[in-house]
């Protein structure tokens, strides 16, 4: 399957969900690989940021569009540019049998990745939250219960804030194998999300 993971909003965790999703697949063995829009022009400019990179660090095969090969074996999970206009992601959107659009609750991330989701055309979509606050739970639920009304598809994860993944980004990796003070898995969640996206 090949996903794109996009938003026209930055920082709502477009490539920590990309190489967190990737990384738990490749440690369970599963083929995936990344690619990154930006790259290799990101990793330049952005430096640690860029997923082709962190991904070649933990092992998994990293491509930029343009060198995607044609009969690539495994599953491909698509990193998109804050950008709408960017000219690669129509046809990332192209290829994709689904787009995950990440928001956090804020306002503004909503309003943008609402626009985004519907400028967009893909066979499939769903709006992520991510970085919800646990204080947040009761705006979450209304929240989407009126995006639904509205006619948006959710996916049925929610990515709570973690306070790991600074630590992670600083490392180059991401927090697969990392456990919370509390024991819980700092993954959980997108270890939810990949059964949710792949079964
Ligand atoms: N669930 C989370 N909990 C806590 N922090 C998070 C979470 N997800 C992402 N972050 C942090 O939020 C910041 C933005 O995340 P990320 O880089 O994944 O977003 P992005 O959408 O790829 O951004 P950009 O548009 O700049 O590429 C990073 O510092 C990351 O470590
Ligand atoms: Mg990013």
């Amino acid at each position: 399957m090949i996903i794109t993971i996009a938003n026209h909003k930055g920082g709502v965790g477009k490539t920590t969900s990309v190489l967190t999703m990737a990384h738990l697949m490749h440690l369970a063995g599963v083929s995936v690989n990344v690619v990154d829009l930006d790259a290799p022009s990101t990793e330049r400019l952005a430096g640690a940021a860029a997923s082709f990179r962190r991904a070649k660090f933990i092992g998994i095969p990293a491509y930029t569009l343009q060198n995607l090969p044609k009969g690539v074996k495994g599953h491909v999970l698509i990193d998109g540019p804050p950008d709408m206009a960017d000219p690669g992601l129509k046809k990332a959107l192209k290829a994709s049998q689904l787009v995950l659009i990440p928001t956090t609750l804020s306002f503004d991330d909503l309003e943008v990745s609402k626009a985004f989701y519907q400028g967009i055309e893909a066979k499939r979509k769903l709006l992520l939250f991510t970085q919800v606050h646990h204080f947040q739970q009761r705006q979450l639920d209304k929240k989407r219960l009126a995006l639904r009304a509205e006619g948006f598809n959710l996916s049925d994860t929610v990515i709570p804030r973690l306070e790991l993944f600074p630590k992670a980004s600083e490392l180059k990796t991401t927090v697969a194998g990392i456990t919370t003070k509390q024991g819980r898995k700092a993954t959980e969640p997108y270890a939810q999300l990949v059964k949710e996206l792949f079964s």
